[in-house]
């Protein structure tokens, strides 16, 4: 039986994680904290300590889940790695793509497992469509068009999540909504299309410029990334979009993943409409009219139905994955440390590459991130 220790019972923490492992029987939580009493005090049946470092130190505990604001991710990871616990990190795991392959490397030294909330491999659509690429119904991938978007922040009287703040001393846009909320569409990509970007073009841009402040609700200047885009070449000679948004009107989650190749094409939309999130397409090479593809139930978490709340439907099978993953060393993990690297790399050079206004290079050897 996996111990599991969890840091951070917020929204996040008690929507995805929590339900997730409480549903796996191969592990336990045995222990959760937050550093706000009143989100302890919200979390009903399960052991509260009173630091997270008794989590990480424990030797009763084998996993680490982080599930707090950004800034304390790589911290709660790097301490949990080197007390020999295996890491789940809530992205992402550091601004720097170095860093974060630097924990990578010291996890697999250490014999570790990582993972990453990459939530929406996780759809049973997703992987799915991720079995379809690989029995060779796309063959040679030509074209990845990928849009993480929806209205969450279109209204500016949504105040910023509380814990971020993406305002940069020199006034230039970072990329903070890619790295927070874009990313899983770039994993997405790199997954899909079994490729990596050699150089991409990068826009940045601040369409709702005012937003309320949390607290006051007062209305205050708030210079962040909320629509971006980037196109990158691949080393295969094929070519990805990414498009990522949260002003951009569509309901939750609002992922699209789209895979042409030299045989046919995969679609794939989450966005929850009449209830259901997950909906798959395929169109062959002679048969080009795209029909529905069924998402079948051996891919849903056990129990689960398309009817579920994709929060937990999702983090149930990337636990579910998380979990094998670590009760069978040899099994070829995914959506670790290692691919939040390469994630982490794109989203610095699209950085670059709008800070710059030019094409930018990967691997990013050369270039020390501004993070
Ligand atoms: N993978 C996904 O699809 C997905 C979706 C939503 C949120 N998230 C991520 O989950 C994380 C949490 O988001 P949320 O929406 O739950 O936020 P939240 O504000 O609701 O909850 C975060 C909790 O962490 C606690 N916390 C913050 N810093 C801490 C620290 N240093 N030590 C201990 N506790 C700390 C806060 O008190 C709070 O209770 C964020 O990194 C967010 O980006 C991921």
């Amino acid at each position: 039986m996996l111990r599991v220790g969890l840091i951070g019972c917020g929204r996040w923490g008690r929507m995805a994680h929590i339900p997730a492992w409480l549903r796996d029987p191969r592990c336990q939580l045995v222990g959760v904290y937050d550093q706000d009493p009143e989100r302890i005090s919200s979390v009903d049946g399960l052991e509260v300590v009173g630091s997270a470092e008794e989590l990480i130190m424990s030797g009763d505990v084998d996993v680490i889940d982080v599930v707090t604001w950004n800034p304390s991710h790589y911290q709660y990871a790097a301490a949990a790695i080197a007390h020999g616990k295996h890491v789940l990190c809530e992205k992402p795991v550091h601004h720097n793509y170095r860093l974060t392959q630097e924990l990578a490397d010291r996890a697999r030294a250490a014999g570790l497992r990582t993972k990453v909330g990459f939530t929406f491999r996780y759809s049973a659509a997703m992987m799915r469509m991720k079995e379809l690429i690989d029995e060779g119904w796309v063959g040679r991938p030509l074209v990845f068009n990928g849009f993480e978007q929806n209205s969450q922040f279109l209204d500016p009287a949504v105040p910023m999540r509380a814990g971020e703040d993406p305002t940069t001393a020199d006034g230039q846009l970072r990329a903070a909504s890619l790295e927070g909320y874009g990313a899983p569409i770039i994993d997405l990509a790199l997954w899909f299309t079994n490729d990596r970007p050699v150089e991409l073009v990068g826009l940045l841009t601040n369409q709702i410029p005012e937003r309320a402040q949390p607290g006051s609700g007062a209305l205050a200047n708030l210079p962040v990334d909320d629509a971006d885009c980037f196109i990158g070449r691949l080393a295969g000679g094929g070519f990805m979009t990414i498009q990522s948004s949260y002003v951009t009107v569509g309901n939750y989650p609002g992922l699209e993943a789209r895979l042409y190749g030299t045989e046919g094409a995969v679609i794939c939309r989450l966005v929850e409409e009449g209830g259901i999130t997950e909906r798959l397409w395929v169109a062959g090479k002679d048969s080009v009219e795209f029909r529905p593809v069924e998402v079948p139930e051996r891919l849903l978490p056990s129990g689960g139905s398309l009817m579920e709340p994709w929060p937990s439907s999702f983090y149930s099978n990337l636990v579910r994955d998380f979990v094998t993953d670590i009760l069978a060393p040899d099994r070829m993990a995914g959506g670790d440390f290692e691919d939040a690297a390469r994630v982490q790399e794109i989203i610095d050079a699209v950085e670059l590459s709008h800070q710059q206004h030019r094409w930018v290079e990967l691997p990013l050897a050369a270039w020390a991130p501004l993070k």
